[in-house]
């Protein structure tokens, strides 16, 4: 495999030079600079507009939610279904009108979705209101085109086609005080036939080991409870480092990080998660009980179609082997209804495999054709009401199940982390199980951010309900 290549310290340090000389210049501006960071998508792209962020606090902005008060808007997109991109061209549309009461302004686009050719064409074209345009490979690189477009104005467009690169260095401005993401690896190498990740994010790349320490170090001296390491398929975790080790390897290294916090990871592939990987989750204490493990679709022929490359059996026989050594597992599961050529027959495959597993939530999407994807030119014959009927269905079943392992907990008491206040009066707080069900909670408010003891009164199909005890 491909070395890694990482953007020299150097190169990052020069970033950090424009954002002093941007900083020079903003603090001569009468009042401080505002920047709105608008976020679509995964967690990975919340985990790049923290870095965004933190460039732009270099730069002297602060941050406001207010498009109409922002000197720089950034919005950060998502290229995974068409739905996604509907909504970005709908908002990046709405900006016309605030832009020509506010003509100073910097609108900029970034992400997934701008990574692909015909958008960034389209938007060179046809919304000239955007004045930056810029993919993931070239986030690094943010201060210096901003830099120019304060000091030039004109248009800037970097989306370079690249296998990628990993950045160390970069500030962050994170969202949450209890909640954080540490991404540990970088794009794709799988090439599902439907999925665009792999032609937007580039080929595979870990960052160093003792970097993520580090960085997950820091993170538990500041107070963070709850940590998710990201990236696209984490179970091939470092086989590109200099020194390669693999995924379950850097787990243990995370949990033996002292303190009181609790590690989740995502996203697995099934054909990569391994025995090992579950020995060291049921092994490390601080590993929550909890995988995400998309398996698509319950029918051999198309897991084969959409380049999967495990079968259902094998699938089911990896799941037997965790419950086996974690018995109170949390599962989830992505899964795509309406793949080019999937009749209503295979579909129910689908069905049968949430009943034998039982997922406690599912994330479940229709089919949306990728402009250079594989699947995108494939055979789609079945109408579009059939695979609303068939999504039904499925989402009607993971509803029932959904709602009667929720129930089970009634009664119970759960150490939870309480990570947020309640917009809901009816409630106080939120909190999360180890296995990361949500539990809308009655309690002292004092309590955010804390491990503590709730004891569960009630549930429905999607959250549970309870009080501190
Ligand atoms: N259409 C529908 N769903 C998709 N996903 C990825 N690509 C597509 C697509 N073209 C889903 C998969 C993946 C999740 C993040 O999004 O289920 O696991
Ligand atoms: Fe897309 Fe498949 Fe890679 Fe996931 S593993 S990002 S679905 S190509």
């Amino acid at each position: 495999m491909e070395r890694t290549t990482q953007v020299p310290h150097s190169d990052i340090e020069r970033q950090l030079e424009h954002c002093r000389a941007i900083a020079a210049l903003t603090a001569q501006w009468p009042e401080q600079p505002l920047a709105f960071v608008d976020t679509y998508g995964c967690q990975q792209n919340e985990a790049d507009s923290e870095r965004i962020r933190g460039y732009l606090r270099q730069m002297g902005f602060g941050f406001t939610q207010e498009e109409e008060r922002a000197r720089i808007i950034v919005i950060n997109t998502c290229a995974i279904r068409e739905h996604a991109e509907q909504r970005v061209l709908g908002n990046v549309g709405a900006l016309v009108h605030v832009k020509r009461r506010h003509p100073e302004q910097l609108i900029c686009l970034c992400g997934c979705m701008v990574q692909q050719p015909q958008v960034a064409e389209k938007i060179r074209q046809s919304y000239r209101h955007v004045d930056l345009v810029f993919g993931p490979h070239a986030l690094w690189k943010f201060p210096e085109m901003i830099h120019s477009l304060l000091l030039h104005r004109g248009r800037v467009f970097q989306t370079p086609d690249e296998a990628g690169s990993i950045a160390e260095g970069i500030p962050v401005v994170r969202q949450d005080r209890v909640k954080a993401w540490v991404s540990i690896m970088y794009g794709c190498n799988n090439f599902c036939t439907y999925c665009i990740v792999p032609y937007v994010r580039g080929r595979e790349r870990s960052r160093k080991p003792e970097d993520i320490l580090r960085e997950v170090e820091k993170l538990v001296r500041d107070g963070y409870k709850d940590i998710t390491l990201l990236g696209q398929n984490v179970n091939s975790y470092g086989k590109d480092l200099a020194e390669p080790m693999d995924f379950a390897d850097l787990l243990e290294q995370v949990n033996a990080i002292p303190g009181d916090f609790l590690i989740r990871f995502m996203t697995s592939h099934p054909k990569d998660a391994t025995q090992k990987l579950f020995e060291t989750m049921a092994r490390c204490e601080k590993v929550a009980p909890v995988l995400h493990l998309p398996f698509q679709a319950g029918n051999d022929r198309v897991l084969k179609a959409m380049n999967r490359r495990h079968t259902i059996a094998q699938y089911l026989d990896k799941i037997r082997a965790l419950k086996a050594l974690i018995p109170d597992i949390v599962l989830t599961s992505d899964i795509i209804v309406g793949f080019p050529g999937e009749t209503t027959e295979e579909f129910e495959d689908t069905l049968r495999v949430l009943e034998e597993v039982r997922f406690d939530a599912l994330f479940t999407f229709i089919f949306s054709p990728r402009a250079g994807t594989p699947a995108a030119s494939m055979d789609d014959p079945m109408p579009r009401e059939e695979k609303l009927r068939n999504f039904n269905r499925l989402t009607a079943l993971q509803d029932q199940i959904s709602e009667e392992k929720h129930r089970a907990y009634v009664g119970q008491t759960v150490r939870c982390l309480l990570d947020g206040l309640s917009d809901d009066s009816r409630w106080d707080l939120t909190a999360r199980t180890p296995g990361n069900r949500l539990v809308r909670v009655v309690g002292d408010r004092g309590a955010l951010g804390q491990f503590r003891d709730v004891r569960i009164t009630d549930a429905n199909k999607w959250s549970l309900f309870g009080e501190l005890v």
